[in-house]
């Protein structure tokens, strides 16, 4: 059950933190408020109000005595109640009490001079709305009824408007000071954030400068140093591979020259080979470090970039269907790359290709599909490391060297994106690669 509840709860609560800390500070001051509310309506205001009122009719009751009992000085007891509680009288003869009531049902005021007026027994009318300082108020005598106006600060002592305004007033106030606060307080972590997915997609990122608050600045301050220290590190390994690949290729001009000088033709011919497949495999990662680590982000159309990289191929066998005008940002000549690594190989161990595109909120996806015969499930894994082919006898193995996939997909996830591989409905490997945009 608490399982269940506090799932419902984590579904309903804001996911950002700045809506969470909001949350923080802004429950406790309405919770606040209200409970205070509450009290001071209930126990202070009302009951307060209840007193003054109960004092109130009891004035008019001895008023209404005195005048009943003095049979000669009748305006005397007029003049003394206005003069000591500023009573307003006056005694209409011959009149009868208005038929509709003007009170209030709602109102604490309304209901609690009703209650006091009855327990007198008066037979009565009144009205507290239509002056804004009096009361009226209207009791039955004999032939008529008395007029009262009554000032209102006799019934009660406060307006529960001025309690409200000074109460909300300054809750807005600290919740205003909050947001702004707490608006300086998330910046740094979404800064940070924001960094980290775009170092994590392979862009490039200028100078990332911690800010905020002690431990978000360290936070900041150690991707900081990650991210340095992850650069220095790729950049070494590129560098140490473009060293390698450099430097063999002189032994190896060499040693063409001396096979060249080799009488038996089938030895000569069997090196011969294999030192051309270790050309291409030198050639090959020479290119890859090369172009790894001096490329830089751009937004180029990806879909001009497939169609460019298709011209390399035999065209007829190759069916693209992506739409114009496909903006993506990274590094074009990675990506190129990549299809360009994917389709030959598709043409390479199959005869037609599919490519095809979708696109949804975060990602761009890419189909590239084939009639061959496939990669076995198992091999899926495998095929992604540098140097391996499934079948040597397959397709043209003199000019594979297996690195083809796993440049391609150390591409791909350099900019923050995954390859899968699969099968076709066409019989052959479908490759699926999504981008995130
Ligand atoms: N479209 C495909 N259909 C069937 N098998 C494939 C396909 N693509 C790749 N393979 C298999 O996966 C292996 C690895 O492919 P990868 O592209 O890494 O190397 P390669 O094509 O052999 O060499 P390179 O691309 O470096 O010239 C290939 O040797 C091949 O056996
Ligand atoms: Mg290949």
């Amino acid at each position: 059950m608490f399982y269940g509840l506090s799932k419902f709860l984590k579904n309903i609560l804001p996911k950002q933190l700045f809506y969470r800390g909001l949350l923080i500070v802004a429950t406790p001051i309405i919770i606040l408020q209200i409970t205070i509310s509450i009290v001071f309506f209930d126990s202070l205001w009302i009951k307060n109000n209840k007193g003054m009122t109960r004092a109130l009719v009891n004035e008019i009751k001895t008023f209404v005595d005195a005048y009943k009992n003095d049979i000669n000085n009748k305006e005397y007891i007029i003049t003394l109640f206005r003069d000591h509680l500023q009573f307003d009288i006056k005694f209409k003869p011959n009149k009868i009490l208005p038929e509709k009531k003007s009170e209030r049902w709602f109102s604490p005021i309304d209901r609690s001079l009703r209650r006091e007026l009855k327990s007198k027994s008066f037979n009565f009318w009144f009205d507290t709305t239509s002056y804004k300082k009096l009361i009226e108020l209207k009791i039955e005598y004999k032939n008529g009824y008395f007029q009262f106006f009554i000032p209102r600060e006799r019934l009660t002592n406060s307006s529960v408007r001025l309690f409200a305004l000074w109460i909300t007033l300054p809750a807005v106030l600290i919740v205003t000071i909050a947001i702004i606060f707490l608006k300086n307080q998330t910046r740094p972590i979404i800064k940070l954030a924001e960094a980290s997915e775009r170092f994590g997609r392979g862009e490039q990122i200028e100078e990332f400068r911690p800010s905020g608050a002690l431990e978000i600045r360290k936070a900041g301050y150690e991707f900081d140093r990650m991210r340095k220290r992850i650069i220095r590190h790729l950049n070494q390994r590129s560098e140490m591979l473009s060293g390698i690949s450099h430097d063999l290729r002189t032994p190896l001009t060499r040693i063409k020259l001396q096979l060249a000088l080799i009488k038996d033709e089938n030895i000569s011919k069997k090196l011969s080979d294999n030192v051309d497949e270790m050309e291409k495999m030198l050639n090959e990662y020479l290119q890859f470090s090369r172009s790894s680590f001096s490329d830089k982000t751009e937004k180029f159309d990806i879909s001009d970039l497939v169609n460019k990289t298709i011209e390399n191929f035999e065209k007829n066998n190759i069916q693209c269907q992506i739409l114009e005008k496909v903006m993506f940002n990274g590094r074009k000549n990675l990506i190129q790359r990549c299809f360009n690594n994917l389709i030959d190989n598709s043409l390479k161990y199959a005869k037609k290709v599919k490519i095809t595109h979708e696109k949804n909120k975060n990602n761009l996806i890419f189909f590239i599909e084939d009639d061959g015969q496939g990669i076995p499930a198992e091999e899926y894994e495998n095929v992604f490391k540098p140097f391996y082919k499934i079948d040597k006898g397959r397709g043209d193995a003199k000019s594979s060297v297996g690195l083809g996939l796993s440049i391609a997909s150390d591409i791909i996830k350099s900019h923050g994106g995954y390859i899968e591989l699969g099968k076709s409905e066409m019989g052959g490997l479908k490759v699926k690669i999504s981008l995130p945009t």
